[in-house]
């Protein structure tokens, strides 16, 4: 037994048209409930007990959908924008209107962004006290000083004074511009580029390639998206669960659990396997 909804909303959740298109489609005898044709679309269903068609093809009822998106850039982490094309609009097809992406990257950043419309999992994915790990990888301008890996371990200030928590920077290369990765457990207002900005760096191309327990799928070229796995979904709601890692000073602490990050060998980063949350301090207020 699920829940019992209107049949037009569960035909709009579907993404099968707005309510009109829905009423229009019952008058002509296009929708049937469990073999019967059904004009009334006030009526009620249940979302897993009845059998709802739609020109014959059966349309099953999903609560909760989980696209993995490859966010190029030039385009919004939002639902609407007046200026912009948004990251909803690069979906095709059916799609249902409650979708939303699960945190903001910027217009000029690429990569890994999740649209679901799960919000608790949305919820537990952004609060900063559920020490989700974000792992980006980063091309920067200037000279890294000899202890940035330090200083972003350490916790540091941005240069407006906000202090951020330890973060784990691993350098892939160094150069005029560097390559690096950096993994955060915040998600402060363009936070990557102004912790660089701290060190006196800019930031000149921005990807994020993991989320908790997501990867972004390599295969996906920017702007493309395809639905989770059922095993990255049961991985990322999982990952809320307790475990012990060793902060920077090898003591131990409890943490969110998130897999071990395997970005730096995904990356081709030189072998630089990035431990994410080895760096973590004490949960809460770090
Ligand atoms: N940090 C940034 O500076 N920008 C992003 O888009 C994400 C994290």
């Amino acid at each position: 037994m699920g829940r019992q909804i209107r049949l037009d909303r569960f035909l709009t959740d579907m993404g099968k048209g707005s309510r009109s298109q829905i009423r229009q489609a019952a008058k002509k005898g296009r929708i049937q409930v469990n073999g019967q044709i059904e004009k009334q679309t006030d009526r009620k269903v249940d979302t897993i007990d009845d059998i709802v068609t739609l020109d014959g093809s059966r349309v099953p009822y999903q609560t909760w959908e989980y696209f993995m998106l490859n966010k190029p850039q030039g385009v919004v982490s939002a639902t609407e924008d007046r200026r912009y094309p948004t990251v909803v609009e690069l979906l095709h097809g059916d799609k249902r209107k409650d979708l939303f992406p699960v945190g903001r990257l910027d217009l000029d950043t690429e990569g890994l962004l999740l649209l679901t419309n799960d919000g608790e999992l949305a919820h537990n994915l952004l609060s900063p006290k559920k020490h989700v790990d974000k792992t980006y990888f980063a091309k920067i301008e200037g000279k890294l000083p000899e202890d940035a890996i330090e200083q972003m371990a350490k916790g540091m200030r941005l240069k407006d004074q906000t202090p951020v928590q330890p973060a784990k920077l691993t350098i892939g290369k160094l150069g005029s511009v560097s390559e690096v990765f950096l993994t955060i457990q915040e998600g402060k207002f363009h936070q990557v580029k102004r912790m660089f900005e701290a060190l006196d760096c800019q930031v000149v191309y921005l990807k994020r390639l993991s989320m908790g327990s997501l990867f972004l799928d390599e295969t996906l070229q920017p702007g493309e998206y395809r639905p989770l796995t059922q095993e990255e979904i049961i991985c990322l709601k999982n990952s809320q669960e307790k475990r012990t890692i060793r902060n920077s000073d090898g003591q131990k602490n409890n943490q969110k659990a998130g897999r071990e990050s395997k970005i730096g060998e995904k990356a081709g980063g030189q072998g630089l396997v990035s431990s994410a949350g080895a760096f973590a301090k004490e949960s809460g207020d770090f």
